[in-house]
């Protein structure tokens, strides 16, 4: 069958068939690795990317039923050679050991943030049961976002600062 979607915001088409995994396009027929494959069958959430908007396990999807959606994968969030400030704050937190988990995380936690822009520490760790890790025991991740939230909100005051001082001056 064709396929047609827009990844990490370039149009995509493949021909490919219609029992193909959504991780398996993701991984083998568009080169993008940053996506893992831990079970294969929903527990680990190593898989989870985004499509239009929300964390999905891609190991849970057709390849068939991601058709004229838009995806978007670990290798998309980093803008301009920039890292996300979630990025950022699992570096600096050490939110993460072997790395394994961590795209998948990442891409689960941004649905998070983006619908629920201050999570208590409760709905963190309640949002990771989606994701399994082996070697930080979670302790340092909740850390890290905690942070990125906080550099978040920071974020956000001084972009308001500047545009009420771009309004001032005009
Ligand atoms: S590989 Fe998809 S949830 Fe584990
Ligand atoms: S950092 Fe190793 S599995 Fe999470």
């Amino acid at each position: 069958m064709q396929v047609l979607m827009t990844v990490n915001g370039k149009p995509m088409s493949a021909e490919i068939e219609p029992r193909m995994l959504l991780v398996d396009f993701i991984r083998e027929t568009l080169g993008l690795m940053g996506t893992k494959i831990g079970c294969d069958t929903g527990q680990c959430g190593t898989c989870t990317i985004q499509v239009n908007g929300r964390s999905v396990k891609s190991c849970l999807l057709l390849a068939v039923q991601a058709d004229h959606s838009d995806v978007k994968t670990i290798e998309g969030v980093a803008q301009n050679g920039q890292l996300h400030m979630l990025q950022e704050a699992f570096w600096e937190k050490h939110g993460l050991q072997c790395g394994f988990c961590t795209p998948g995380m990442i891409m689960s936690l941004l649905d998070l943030l983006e619908h629920n822009p201050n999570p208590s520490e409760d709905e963190i760790r309640s949002w990771l049961w989606g994701s399994l890790c082996r070697c930080t025991g979670y302790q340092s991740v909740v850390r890290a976002v905690q942070y990125a939230v906080e550099k978040m909100q920071q974020a956000s005051v001084a972009e308001f600062a500047t545009a009420q001082a771009q309004t001032r001056s005009t």
